[in-house]
């Protein structure tokens, strides 16, 4: 994907990026990990900014992709997405959807906390959208609709989410797809409980910068002030857990305090000096360190010998051992 991003970037004065492919890619960064306003050199995000969409949906969409990227809307931007909210009877399910799903974004920042109540009517309007037969017109729709009203409890009486989740699978092809490759992942996305709305809350283990570029948006909403502690402690302790073998014959855990910015390349350094049990080697390659022997076994990918990196909120338990999407989304081999 990224590579595909750098050829259109390349191009693009031949062939310009249209604003919701933009979008796309901003958000498949973003649930990845990766800043899109620092990609190789390229603001994805300033280059959205910099598109007045004409269309609602397409507006509505890069508005999610910039907020889940934990950019800043302007003032202007939040009030057309509130324009359209309060209008939701005259848009099509497509653009509320979009909208109820970027302005669930923007109210997770704390200084827009306040338009949480322009929430309602627009998710009352779209729930009313359901059809008798549990879907909203078509599947892409339908999944939308999903994800925009997953998170709205307070109207969970008025639409029927079994129905609309019978609706998605009796629309199942045979070989398992739902029509094309683009639809199936929307589908998953719906059936899922995560989804476009959740990419923003990604813990990604950086300190969230909203509160550094703050902006003021006087009149539109009451800036609040921020008085946490969290750039303060410079240091973090993590546990570095590590299992060896499928049935885990070595179990090893260690804690460590580090700098919070510290890779997890440094925090394994840190720990071999600390315990030899937790010796490595690797070598060096232009995009990092590859780990090639870890706790005295040497990497033998044909043999099935090989490491994975979890990042997890606690210490494993082996009876309930993390989950495959647990595996950090970098580094599993460099670092
Ligand atoms: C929701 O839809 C399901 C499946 O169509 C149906 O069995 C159920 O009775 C409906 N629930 C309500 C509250 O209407
Ligand atoms: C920061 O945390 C310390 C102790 O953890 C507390 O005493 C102090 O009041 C906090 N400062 C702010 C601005 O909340
Ligand atoms: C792991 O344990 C199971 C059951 O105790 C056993 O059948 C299996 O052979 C073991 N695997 C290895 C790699 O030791
Ligand atoms: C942070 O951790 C480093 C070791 O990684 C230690 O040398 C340093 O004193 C710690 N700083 C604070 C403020 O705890
Ligand atoms: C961590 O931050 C310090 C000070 O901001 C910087 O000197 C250091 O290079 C950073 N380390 C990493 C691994 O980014
Ligand atoms: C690993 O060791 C810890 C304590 O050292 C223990 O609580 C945990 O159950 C062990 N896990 C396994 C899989 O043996």
């Amino acid at each position: 994907m990224e590579v595909e991003i750098v050829v259109l970037l390349w191009r693009h004065h031949e062939v310009p990026i249209t604003p919701p492919k933009l979008s796309q890619y901003a958000l498949a960064l973003s649930s990845l990990c990766q800043d899109p306003r620092q990609f190789h050199g390229h603001d994805l995000i300033g280059t959205l900014q910099h598109h007045e969409a004409v269309h609602d949906l397409e507006f509505a969409y890069a508005s999610l992709a910039i907020c889940s990227a934990k950019a800043h809307l302007r003032k202007k931007q939040i009030r057309r997405l509130l324009d359209i909210a309060r209008s939701a009877n005259g848009h099509n399910i497509d653009t509320l959807a979009m909208t109820i799903l970027a302005l669930r974004c923007i109210v997770k920042d704390h200084r827009h906390r306040n338009i949480h109540n322009s929430l309602r009517s627009p998710s009352v309007s779209l729930a009313k959208k359901q059809q008798s037969d549990g879907g909203f017109e078509n599947l892409y729709n339908t999944a939308l609709s999903m994800l925009a009203l997953h998170d709205a409890h307070d109207i969970n009486t008025l639409w029927n989410k079994t129905a609309a989740v019978s609706f998605i699978e009796s629309k199942q092809d045979p070989d398992g797809a739902f029509t094309d490759p683009g639809l199936t992942a929307e589908v998953i996305l719906a059936l899922s409980s995560k989804g476009l709305g959740a990419i923003r809350n990604l813990d990604c283990g950086k300190l969230d910068t909203d509160y550094e570029n703050h902006v003021d948006l006087d009149g539109l909403t009451k800036s609040l002030q921020y008085h946490g502690n969290d750039s303060d402690p410079r240091n973090v302790t993590i546990t570095y857990t590590l299992w060896v073998g499928t049935n885990i014959t070595e179990n090893y855990t260690l804690a460590i305090t580090a700098p919070r910015n510290s890779s997890f390349y440094n925090i394994m350094q840190m720990a071999m000096e600390a315990d030899p049990k937790f010796s490595f080697e690797a070598s060096e390659w232009p995009n990092g360190h590859y780990v090639h022997t870890l706790a005295g076994y040497k990497e033998e990918p044909m043999g099935y010998h090989y490491w994975l990196l979890y990042r997890l909120p606690e210490v494993p338990d082996a009876l309930a051992p993390p989950a495959n999407h647990m595996v950090a989304p970098v580094g599993t081999l460099f670092l």
